[in-house]
């Protein structure tokens, strides 16, 4: 039972199919195939969304094109996690006016997160007089009819409200992959770290129902996905907002259950939810659950810590990942971390390095710090001068950039189970290990999508090089 009433009924969700239906018939008024171009940037959440409106998309009648000019459609699903992502989609917005011109038909999409916030919408519909339909992330359920709305009144659409968020079941998905998938089980985040955007953009946190969830991985493992990724902001808060009665590790345990060749995975995991009974669960799967756990830990400073209102302290994070490798020896530890949170200090810049040196984690996931209009961070004393920051974030890629390669050494000479994901090049593969490091090796594309014993013989700082055992 959900507590709060956020739930698209069947009935709307129906009525946005009908819409694709119509507007299938108006498309098909007029000879010759209509093609809709999908750039996608930002997380995985943003992907998973990419795919219901591929779905969508489908639906209506469209065929897929990596081409904006050949696009009938082109639709831009944004990130607004650090400026420089939104720079970069505001350069793309703004090239796009060259292929409108040729094609004044073409209907230009801007969704996602950027598109929730106010100043980015305002400035779209100011300077951007080419994009036809601007909607954020609550409104994605709605897309068929708010296309609609395009076509029928040849008038722009704003639709960006503020919102808690919403859940819609049942919309149609047309995943990239026939071997990993995405499965959101829970959407927004309540946690407000200081410096983040995601909170204002993405609203509350809501999860999915469990059964929901249970009869979406049953059915992808019906159709051999290998790999299953539970999507959330922070999934270690998964029902809490529900009264069924079952955490994140119970769900976890519940779906490792379900028969069938695949992989678990899911991310991110918040250090503050974080529980030994997640780990005990990991460890007792080794099977279904992949021995990997993406924790960020974003500063090694608990002063830092509690100016990003992150809710944990350097001990407790050491502490986890003490309790996980004692109950996973083997586990792949990824992360993420930010330098240059405003004042900061160079000794607290030195616990982050030392953070990083104590873990040892098989690869970081590095930033610098970049203000966002309206969060609390963004008003913060922010005395370190720009340059030194960039120092400081080339040490810590050094640093980090010996580790990997020290950890991927460590490889060569054993043989790993790899899942063979996709064709790089004629005759050479790419693969995933149990805990996702990149292996490349040689060997035939009939063999994409089959797990193999793969004998390491070299590494890199990004990859291990194999051959078939
Ligand atoms: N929900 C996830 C993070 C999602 S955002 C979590 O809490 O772990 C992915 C990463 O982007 C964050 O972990 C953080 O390291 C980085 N990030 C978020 N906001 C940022 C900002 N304003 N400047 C720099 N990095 C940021
Ligand atoms: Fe952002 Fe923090 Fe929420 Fe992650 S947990 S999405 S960093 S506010
Ligand atoms: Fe970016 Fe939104 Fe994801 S801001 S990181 S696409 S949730």
């Amino acid at each position: 039972m959900r507590k709060q009433s956020s739930q698209i009924s069947p009935q709307e969700v129906a009525r946005q199919l009908e819409c694709c239906d119509q507007i299938r018939e108006r498309l098909e008024q007029k000879p010759g195939r209509r093609l809709a171009c999908i750039d996608t940037y930002g997380c995985q959440q943003n992907e998973a969304d990419s795919e219901h409106l591929r779905g969508f998309l489908t639906r209506m009648g469209y065929g897929v094109t990596s081409d904006s000019n050949e696009a009938d459609l082109v639709l831009l699903n944004t990130c607004a996690i650090r400026e420089h992502a939104e720079q970069r989609v505001f350069g793309n917005v703004g090239a796009l006016v060259h292929g409108k011109k040729r094609n004044p038909n073409q209907i230009i999409c801007v969704c996602g997160c950027m598109a929730q916030r106010a100043p980015v919408a305002q400035r779209i519909q100011k300077s951007f007089q080419h994009v036809d339909l601007v909607f954020g992330p609550h409104m994605l359920w709605r897309f068929p009819e708010l296309i609609l709305q395009v076509l029928e009144s040849g008038k722009r659409v704003f639709e960006t409200a503020e919102s808690d968020g919403v859940i819609a079941e049942g919309l149609p998905v047309q995943r990239q992959s026939g071997i990993r998938a995405w499965v959101s089980i829970m959407y927004g985040c309540n946690n407000f770290c200081t410096y983040c955007i995601v909170p204002y953009v993405r609203g509350r946190e809501r999860s999915r129902g469990a059964q929901e969830i249970i009869e979406e991985i049953e059915e992808l493992a019906a159709q051999g996905y290998k790999e299953i990724t539970l999507l959330g902001q922070n999934v270690n808060s998964y029902g809490k907002d529900l009264e069924q009665g079952l955490n994140f590790a119970g769900l976890l345990e519940r779906l490792a259950e379900i028969p069938g060749d695949f992989r678990l995975r899911f991310m991110t995991s918040h250090p503050k939810d974080a529980t030994l009974e997640l780990f005990d669960v990991m460890a007792a799967h080794p099977s279904k659950i992949a021995p990997h756990l993406h924790l960020p830990f974003q500063s090694g400073s608990s002063r830092v810590l509690s100016a990003m209102n992150r809710g944990y302290s350097r001990e407790h994070y050491l502490g986890l990942i003490e309790a996980l490798r004692k109950r996973l020896p083997q586990v792949v530890l990824t992360s993420d971390v930010i330098v240059g949170f405003p004042g900061e200090t160079q000794e607290e810049f030195e616990e982050t390095l030392s953070l990083i040196q104590t873990v040892e984690f098989d690869a970081l996931f590095t930033f610098i710090f970049s203000p966002r209009e309206g969060t609390p961070a963004e008003k913060l004393p922010d005395p370190m001068p720009k340059e030194e920051k960039q120092a400081n974030f080339q040490r810590l890629l050094l640093v980090q950039n010996e580790i990997s390669a020290r950890k991927h050494r460590a490889y060569i000479g054993t043989t790993c189970l790899c899942l063979i994901d996709g064709e790089e090049e004629p005759g050479i593969l790419t693969a995933r290990t149990e805990g996702n490091r990149l292996v490349r090796l040689k060997g035939d594309k009939s063999l994409v999508g089959s797990r193999q014993q793969v004998r390491i013989t070299e590494a890199s700082t990004w990859a291990l090089l194999g051959e078939l055992d």
